[in-house]
């Protein structure tokens, strides 16, 4: 019999987890690393640098990712109801740096334009993937947001940006 879906059980999940040994065991998983932008006021860009980005469904095209509750910049993206995925090469490291800072405008010396959809792009990405919000939960210190894809393009099709152990890298194929 199959099981019941349900939301998570912050009660249920209350099992003593170190946080250094999850980000320890987590940092064995890779994952590639995407810039998500969006206007925080109209004419006013702004991101955030994730490595939680993931596909989640192909018929609707769905994606999804978790910015931290303490994140400043989403609350005000968010309003706007749209988001733009931009997907790192490896050779744009610097990109991950100032996008994973916190406070001054990380668009300053950015060179960037528009999306199909007029969302801020940023030059030199390996792929776009522009969304409007369908729906966002509540998870855990995260926010789960699910995103329903609008537009996606392949811009440049290099090599990834990947993080792993807490390093950058990229991929070579076996
Ligand atoms: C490789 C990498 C992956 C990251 N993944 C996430 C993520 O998935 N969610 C998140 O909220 N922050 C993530 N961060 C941290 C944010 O980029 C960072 O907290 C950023 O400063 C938040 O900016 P904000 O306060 O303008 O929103 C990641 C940082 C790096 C370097």
């Amino acid at each position: 019999m199959p099981l019941p879906m349900h939301d998570v059980d912050p009660i249920d999940t209350a099992i003593e987890i170190d946080p250094a040994h999850f980000r320890s065991v987590l940092g064995h998983y890779p994952t590639g690393v995407c810039v998500v932008t969006g206007w925080r006021a109209p004419g006013s860009a702004a991101g955030l640098a994730v490595g939680t980005f993931t596909s989640v469904s192909l018929n609707p095209a769905l994606v999804g990712f978790c910015p931290d509750k303490r994140s400043s910049s989403w609350p005000l993206m968010r309003q706007s109801g749209r988001f733009c995925v931009n997907v790192l090469g490896a050779d744009q490291l610097d990109l991950s740096h100032k996008f994973s800072s916190r406070g001054a405008d990380k668009f300053n010396g950015v060179s960037h334009g528009l999306s199909k959809l007029g969302l801020p792009v940023l030059d030199g990405i390996v792929a776009v993937i522009e969304c409007e919000i369908a729906s966002e939960v509540e998870a855990g210190d995260h926010m789960f947001v699910l995103g329903r894809v609008l537009s996606l393009d392949i811009l440049r099709p290099a090599a990834p940006l990947l993080f792993f152990k807490g390093r950058y890298g990229t991929f070579t194929a076996l």
